[in-house]
């Protein structure tokens, strides 16, 4: 079997190297695809990658092909079939949104080239450098050649994220809870929707009070991640990673019945007013080998309307900063 090239960017940091190890455990494909990983990089971080390279070889992962190990980004994205563009300037203290969009605007443009002049031209990928959704709009205008629809945002973490909180709060399983929908951005604006939610095929919204959704559940799901930083000093490592396989299995595989995903996705064309030309979280289906379509037709009522522009609205004047960047 022909072995998948992977390319994880930032692959020494903390998520990159948690889905490195995954990656060559053969997470991603399952127990009979080969895969050679590409470990990409910034020039200081180089003997960390070296590293790493050798953990690998240590681990004697059966899947693992090759590893290639660079800083070139024309070697990295080099007729790599998947991506994950992990790698990102972090944000430090005292920087606005602002500036840290322009920063990862230096680095995004880049990449969406390479993926366009270098990688398979049926590479699927999957952003999850912050802030991800407008890195992914990035990348993707910079790969003309490439279709839109081969780009996408991790909010599977965030998904996963409320699923975790409402399985505690309704004393259920995970499994158990189905159509729950992150809306929008990767950030405090994010929508976390039970209106559609449902536990063993009944409503989640006749079990729970809308107060307690509202006051509580939402903002602990937009702010998760800043909290985990909080608690432990260090944000989301090992969570990110798993849900980045996640996101990218079900893209691969399709989803379960009777159930969907959220993920970022191309905008343009969606039934629900959100403005065309942005990678938004939607509740999304996918059928075969990385097809997938926005789910139609939900009910919207006015409270959610109301969420899902804020944060539409945010991802609008997010990308008016980058605009000379697309
Ligand atoms: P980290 O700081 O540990 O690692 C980032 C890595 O990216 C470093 O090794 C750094 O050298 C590398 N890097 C920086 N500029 C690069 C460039 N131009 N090309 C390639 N690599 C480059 O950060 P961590 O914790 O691994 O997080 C990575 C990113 O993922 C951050 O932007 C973080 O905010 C984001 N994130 C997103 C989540 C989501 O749900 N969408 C969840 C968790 C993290």
């Amino acid at each position: 079997m022909k072995p998948l090239r992977v390319l994880i960017t930032g692959a020494a940091g903390h998520v990159g190297s948690s889905l490195v190890y995954r990656v060559a455990a053969g997470d991603l494909f399952g127990l009979q695809q080969p895969v050679i990983l590409h470990l990409y990089d910034i020039d200081k971080m180089l003997p960390e990658l070296q590293g790493e390279m050798m953990e690998l070889g240590d681990c004697a992962f059966p899947l693992l092909k090759d590893v290639v190990v660079t800083t070139e980004i024309d070697e990295a994205f080099g007729d790599v079939d998947v991506a994950f563009l992990v790698g990102a300037f972090p944000r430090k203290k005292g920087m606005e949104r602002r500036d840290l969009l322009e920063a990862n605007g230096q680095i995004f443009p880049a990449q969406g080239k390479a993926l366009n002049d270098y990688s398979n031209p049926d590479v699927r990928v999957v952003v999850v450098g912050n802030p991800a959704n407008t890195n992914c709009l990035i990348a993707a205008k910079n790969a003309p050649d490439l279709n839109p629809s081969q780009f996408t945002a991790l909010t599977r973490l965030d998904h996963n994220r409320g699923v975790g909180m409402l399985a505690l709060k309704l004393d259920a399983y995970v499994s158990d809870i189905t159509k729950f929908t992150i809306w929008g951005n990767h950030s405090g604006t994010q929508f976390p929707d039970i209106s559609h939610a449902l536990l063993k095929g009944k409503p989640i919204n006749d079990m729970v009070d809308f107060d307690w959704y509202k006051d509580e559940f939402i903002p602990a799901v937009q702010q998760r991640g800043s909290e985990i930083l909080r608690v432990r000093g260090m944000s989301s490592t090992v969570s990110a990673a798993i849900c980045t396989i996640k996101h990218f299995k079900s893209w691969y595989y399709g989803t379960n019945d009777n159930d969907w995903v959220s993920k970022a996705v191309y905008s343009t064309g969606n039934s629900y007013g959100i403005a065309d030309d942005l990678y938004y979280s939607f509740p999304v289906t996918c059928d075969s080998e990385f097809e997938y379509t926005v789910v139609d037709g939900l009910e919207i009522n006015e409270f959610c309307e109301k969420m899902m522009k804020i944060s539409e609205q945010e991802l609008i004047a997010e990308r008016d900063v980058i605009r000379h960047l697309l």
